[in-house]
């Protein structure tokens, strides 16, 4: 099921509602239309994809181009019809011209892997969460993700995703949080345009969302944000400025929620002065599942195809244009933007073939990405890595590490292979808001990799047992979770089922005790003290437990550094306290009338008044103590830099030294920040750069990185525009924000 009919029967209702009154062109309405152009004018593939679609416009009635303007129901949870037979039975489904061989766009929802095929046994490879592909900080990583997901939706049928979620962490309690890349917009946007590369490379539409300031899922479909342009744009919009910019996403779905009064599905400012205006996005923009609220306003702000009924696109739609409301203009716009990007993603000379997945072909990218986004958090006395030849006996204790790993939940929830690795085998679909965990066990890939020690599992669900099984044994390796969904909010940061207290008992029984955090969300540590080593893997993904594995044990040295920063306490966040919606803006818990869905849940105010200084910005400029920095990360081995050099010029130069210093190999993430002049009133230091080097033991390298201007900008509102602020800029150099051993002042006018 999915959330958006999951509002309660009467949200059913308008599922339904929204289905039935399409305007999608029916069989019989098609005999009676005149035979299609000789092929082949717009599949002339020398022309521009404009081109293209112009030509096909040209042929099109306006039914045709209506129907292309919505969608027609979710196939997923709804019957077969004569609209949706031909769909994949994905999500989401709109159905193309096909008198004139214009294939219907198939969409699923594609977070870490395509969603929800289990039902009918296709199975798909689990990435790790994408907040787990951000801590590897390497954009070579970010593609394979994409590449992955875009051939697999094309071996399960479908022409487009729906991932692509580049929300940042403004709110670490925000339940998508592992759906995200993180809290810095440099980081996030670079990372989205490469995953949005790789997808598109399988000639599928690719996606990015949800544009924008969905920054929490309380009260997501009614909350209006405030927030300042100039905060705004330097912030949460510039992840989505960098992905669409470099990333080039045919599609780009806009949020549930309202920004400075408007359903950002509506709003003008967001769809058309600064998506199609200023970022000159040539792709279409479709609403996020029922996030449609108007027919004239939407179209008129920018918004292309609603999603994922024709409740406002369709009959409502082209009565609109027959009124004379909506220009035909308008109405071609939104068509030709929709067709554009259909011929420049190849969906249409690269149609679907579908053929079978072989879920486990991807379990080696999963593997690797998940290696090297897992971050070591603390690794006291060298605790890590085992070296098994010297152990006679481990104690793997909690979060059911015996049989899987956890995965999020939500739209992005995919399948595991064979069912829940906690329930009873063969039980099918996973459900929502279900915590689902995957088969792929950590005792297991512990004791292949120990042979010869005892290895003994504890459920850790009673304190007093789990340190008595760690006692015992040489090395205690305690798991715990924190489930997180889309569709809720966490209440707070602390780990759920009194594990602290487990983790405290297990640690205060054994000196030798590590920590496997398996959360998409940072999380408090009230012990953090207490064991020796602890690691942070995130949603792991397929093959977690061997990346685990050869992380634990030295296969692989860890490299990932925090794509979010760790706060001390909740008191320590911009809002302290979450504001969680009215009952009657809850839809989620209230009752919602198909009509008043439509108009819009009743707003409720949440101001963003910390503005730009999210995440480590305002934890600097607040002078707040953390528990672990953004951009920190530990390895097996030591590294130094020297010899800093920077140099202005159109891209400021940063050249320095980065020596691998201690006797393993390894691969560094080098930071690169500025502290901008005091005149631009800017947060203490901002990520302007960053690079994964890679060194043998002992090696040193010189390292390059080129600083994109906009990045040393900020946004004037007066100018609406990026502007670089004359004076003094400090390059500050190191592994983590924290940390920045090389600083360099650069005048720049
Ligand atoms: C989510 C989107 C998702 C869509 C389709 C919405 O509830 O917010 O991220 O793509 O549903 O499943």
């Amino acid at each position: 099921m999915h959330p958006f009919p999951r509002l309660s029967t009467l949200g059913v209702a308008v599922v339904l509602l929204l289905s039935l009154t399409s305007t999608s062109v029916p069989a019989s309405a098609q005999r009676h239309q005149p035979p299609p152009p000789p092929a082949g004018l717009w599949m002339n593939t020398s022309l521009t994809p404009d081109q293209r679609a112009d030509l096909v416009m040209k042929e099109m009635t306006l039914d045709e181009k209506i129907a292309l303007l919505h969608g027609v129901g979710m196939p997923t949870d709804e019957p077969v019809t004569p609209e949706n037979a031909a769909s994949n039975r994905g999500v989401g489904y709109a159905v193309g011209v096909p008198r004139l061989g214009i294939p219907g766009i198939d969409m699923s929802d594609a977070a870490y892997g395509v969603r929800s095929s289990g039902v009918n046994g296709r199975y798909s490879t689990a990435l790790p969460a994408n907040v787990a592909a951000a801590a590897s900080w390497d954009p070579d990583a970010a593609y394979a993700y994409g590449a992955l997901i875009g051939r697999e939706l094309r071996a399960q049928g479908f022409n487009m995703t729906l991932g692509g979620g580049v929300n940042l962490t403004r709110d670490p309690r925000n339940g998508r949080t592992f759906e995200y890349l993180g809290e810095d917009p440099v980081l996030a946007g670079t990372l989205v345009a490469k995953l949005i590369d790789g997808t598109q490379s399988a000639h599928v539409i690719g996606d990015i969302k949800h544009y924008a300031l969905n920054d929490q899922e309380s009260g997501r479909n009614a909350v209006n944000i405030h927030i300042s342009e100039r905060a705004m744009r330097e912030s949460d919009l510039l992840a989505f400025e960098i992905g669409v910019t470099e990333g080039h996403p045919a599609a780009v779905m806009c949020s549930y929620n309202r920004v400075n009064g408007d359903f950002a599905c509506e709003n003008k400012y967001l769809l058309t002065n600064v998506l199609k205006r200023d970022w000159q996005f040539p792709g279409f923009v479709l609403s996020d599942w029922g996030g449609t609220h108007s027919t004239e306003k939407a179209s008129a702000a920018g918004l292309d195809n609603e999603e994922p009924g024709s409740f406002f696109y369709g009959e409502r739609y082209k009565a609109a244009v027959e009124a004379g409301a909506i220009s035909t203009a308008e109405l071609d716009e939104h068509v030709h933007r929709i067709l554009r990007s259909m011929f420049a993603a190849g969906v249409i000379d690269y149609p679907r073939q579908r053929s079978v997945v072989d879920p486990f072909a991807g379990f080696e990218t999963a593997r690797k990405i998940e290696e090297s986004g897992i971050v070591l958090l603390k690794n006291e006395h060298s605790t890590l890595p085992l070296n098994a030849g010297r152990l006679r006996s481990i104690a793997v204790i909690g979060a059911h590490s015996d049989v899987g790993m956890i995965s999020g939940g939500g739209s992005a929830q995919v399948d595991p292979i064979g069912g829940n690795a906690i329930m009873p085998p063969g039980q099918g679909a996973t459900r929502w808001l279900e915590e689902i965990w995957f088969p792929t066990s950590p005792l297991k890939a512990i004791q292949a990799r120990a042979p010869g020690v005892t290895v003994k599992y504890d459920s850790g669900v009673d304190p007093a047992s789990a340190a008595a099984a760690a006692k015992g044994a040489d090395v205690a390796i305690v798991f715990a979770y924190m489930w997180a969904s889309e569709g809720m909010d966490l209440p707070g940061l602390t780990l759920p089922h009194h594990q602290d207290d487990v983790i405290a008992a297990i640690a205060a029984a054994n000196p030798h005790t590590i920590v496997v955090l398996e959360t998409g969300n940072p999380v408090t540590m009230p012990w953090v003290n207490a064991p020796a080593a602890i690691l942070e893997a995130w949603f792991s993904g397929s093959d977690g437990a061997d990346a685990l594995g050869n992380i634990l044990f030295g296969t692989v040295n860890p490299s990932g550094k925090l794509p979010n920063t760790f706060p001390r306490s909740e008191a320590d966040l911009p809002h302290p306290t979450l504001t969680l919606p009215p009952p009657e803006s809850d839809h989620f818990n209230g009752p919602a009338s198909p009509e008043q869905w439509a108009k819009g849940l009743p707003p409720f105010q949440v101001s963003y008044d910390e503005g730009i200084k999210v995440g480590y910005k305002w934890y600097d400029a607040e002078k707040k103590p953390v528990l672990f920095p953004f951009g920190y990360g530990l390895s097996y081995t030591t590294y130094r830099y020297s010899e800093l050099k920077v140099t202005p010029g159109d891209k400021v130069k940063v050249w320095f030294t980065l020596s691998n210093t201690g006797a393993r190999e390894g691969a560094e993430i080098a930071e690169v920040y500025a502290a901008l002049p005091a005149a631009a009133q800017e947060p203490p230091k901002r990520l302007v750069g960053f690079s994964k080097v890679k060194l043998a033991a002992g090696e040193k390298k010189t390292v390059t990185i080129e600083i994109d201007p906009k990045y040393l900008s900020i946004f004037d509102e007066a100018k609406h525009g990026w502007t670089l602020v004359p004076g003094d800029y400090t390059i500050m150099v190191g592994g983590s924000s924290d940390k920045l051993p090389l600083k360099a002042v650069v005048n720049l006018q």
